[in-house]
């Protein structure tokens, strides 16, 4: 197939997928020579993005037979950067190449967004290299707006001029543990105020501050506790990029206000970098928030970027008003598994002929003990779900929908028909019979006389199918 379409990333579509994120994380390296070089970065993100694309959904944009995009990302993040779960796409979760990426993404982000916001996902974070404005115009146009700077030191603090009755020291006494404590909280309270409203950003309070792979390092003015700087080898940033064992990761600065503008924030950078190489560091790292106006200024003048990440909120509103039930993701799946062994034990019954709807919903209502609501008719039904996906084929436990005008009790209408997807395509449904078949071939099925063709409609994923969905009260309850 030649045009633009979507499949699920499979294992066999991983070396294509690899060599479209080196292309892109090597036009970043150009652009910030001081990145890791990408043999060294491949094989951390190898093992790292198949057992994402193992575990969630994922998917590969396919032209001309070959691998042009692929994205997948970490979903289910408990109130994540707000009040709502979410998810977050790594950059090394994302890449696409042509001259029409921004279609490529479309196509991706759609597929995948429906999937998220059906399982209650609203706030959709992606890290996308810092050079990549192609990318940045796309999802600025997508409602996303950026949130994080990764950035790598690519000019130390110049001989920081002699600053009097200033003391820059690595922190290793009690009173310097006090004072780093208390100036914690400051930068808490500060971060939590506008513009920035960052709650609950929680530096890790060294539990000692000798630590192998932390460093604090403490400015004194005049004796009286003016800044810290505290940093950590191979620490997690928000860019696995910027990470890696030789990695020196800056985790919290702070000066004073009055203590500021006098260059003891570069002070403190000079030492700890001075100390993060002696012990091995070949790069520095910091990660801070862009609405942080006094850090952009401080760390821009040192770092350069070199991955944004960008956030958007989904308006929950239509789904989330506290009547609508959301079943955790491991159940959607058991659902999914009862139901086909449910609909497995009528292979060859005549009982639901013309009442395919009433089978799908008998398969997960009773097989669950649940209660759906979707609509009067199998037509109706695909209407709700908005199914959709005709490029990509129907995952395990989504209902495959197709339009049939035809004669149901004296009535001539577009009734539509429906049936559940098993594994690679397979579809379990009630026509003359229940039987299964490839979702491709249903169209071709025989039709009752004077009745239109079968004609494919698409799919819904059984999380949105199962939106909304009650529990049927047991007869103990
Ligand atoms: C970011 C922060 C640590 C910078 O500390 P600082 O000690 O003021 O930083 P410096 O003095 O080294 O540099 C700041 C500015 O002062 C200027 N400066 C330095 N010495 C100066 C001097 N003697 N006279 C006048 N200006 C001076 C620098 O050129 C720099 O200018 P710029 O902002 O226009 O680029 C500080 O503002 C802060 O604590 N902010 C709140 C907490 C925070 O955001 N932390 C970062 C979390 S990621």
């Amino acid at each position: 197939m030649n045009y633009l379409h979507l499949v699920p990333f499979r294992s066999e579509h991983m070396v294509l997928a690899l060599q479209l994120f080196a292309a892109k994380y090597e036009s970043e390296k150009n652009m910030v020579p001081a990145l890791p070089p990408a043999s060294e970065m491949m094989e951390v993100m190898r093992p790292r993005l198949a057992a994402l694309v193992e575990k969630f959904p994922a998917c590969v944009a396919i032209k001309n037979n070959t691998v042009c995009g692929y994205m997948t990302g970490i979903p289910d993040l408990k109130r994540f950067k707000g009040t709502d779960n979410g998810v977050f796409i790594p950059e090394w979760a994302h890449a696409a190449a042509g001259s029409d990426r921004s279609a490529i993404y479309s196509l991706m982000y759609e597929h995948l967004a429906r999937q998220w916001v059906a399982a209650g996902n609203y706030t959709h974070a992606v890290s996308v290299f810092a050079h990549d404005t192609e990318l940045h115009n796309y999802l600025f146009r997508h409602a996303f707006g950026m949130e994080v700077i990764d950035a790598i030191l690519c000019s130390k603090p110049s001989a920081v001029p002699k600053i009097p009755g200033l003391e820059v020291i690595r922190a290793q006494r009690p009173k310097d543990l006090a004072a780093l404590i208390q100036m914690q909280y400051e930068l808490q309270q500060h971060l939590a105020l506008a513009p920035i409203f960052r709650l609950g950003l929680q530096e890790p309070v060294p539990q000692s501050l000798w630590e192998n792979n932390t460093h604090v390092v403490m400015a004194y003015y005049d004796g009286c506790p003016a800044g810290y700087m505290m940093a950590q080898m191979n620490a997690e940033g928000v860019a696995a990029i910027v990470a890696g064992t030789l990695t020196l990761s800056i985790t919290g600065a702070y000066v004073r206000p009055q203590f500021r503008k006098k260059g003891i924030a570069a002070a403190l950078l000079g030492k700890i970098t001075e100390l993060g190489e002696k012990q091995g560091a070949t790069r520095v790292g910091v990660d801070f928030e862009s609405t942080n106006n006094l850090a952009d200024g401080f760390w821009l003048k040192y770092f350069t970027p070199v991955c944004f990440s960008c956030i958007r909120h989904v308006d929950n509103r239509g789904t989330d008003n506290g009547a609508l039930v959301m079943l955790p993701p491991d159940e959607i799946g058991q659902c999914a598994r009862r139901a086909g062994q449910w609909a497995l034990q009528w292979l060859g019954s005549t009982e639901y002929c013309g009442k395919c709807l009433a089978f799908v919903e008998d398969a997960l209502e009773t097989a669950n003990q649940l209660e759906l609501f979707g609509g009067d008719s199998a037509a109706e039904s695909a209407d709700i779900y908005e199914a959709g996906n005709v490029n990509v084929m129907p995952p395990p436990g989504s209902l495959v929908f197709y339009d049939w005008e035809g004669e149901l009790n004296g009535e001539i209408r577009n009734w539509g028909h429906v049936g559940l997807a098993f594994d690679k395509g397979k579809v379990i449904h009630a026509w003359d019979k229940v039987r299964i078949d490839d979702y491709t071939v249903i169209s071709s099925l025989a039709v009752p006389p004077g009745s239109s063709p079968l004609r494919y409609r698409g799919w819904a994923p059984l999380q949105r199918v199962l939106l909304g969905c009650q529990r049927q009260q047991s007869s103990k309850d």
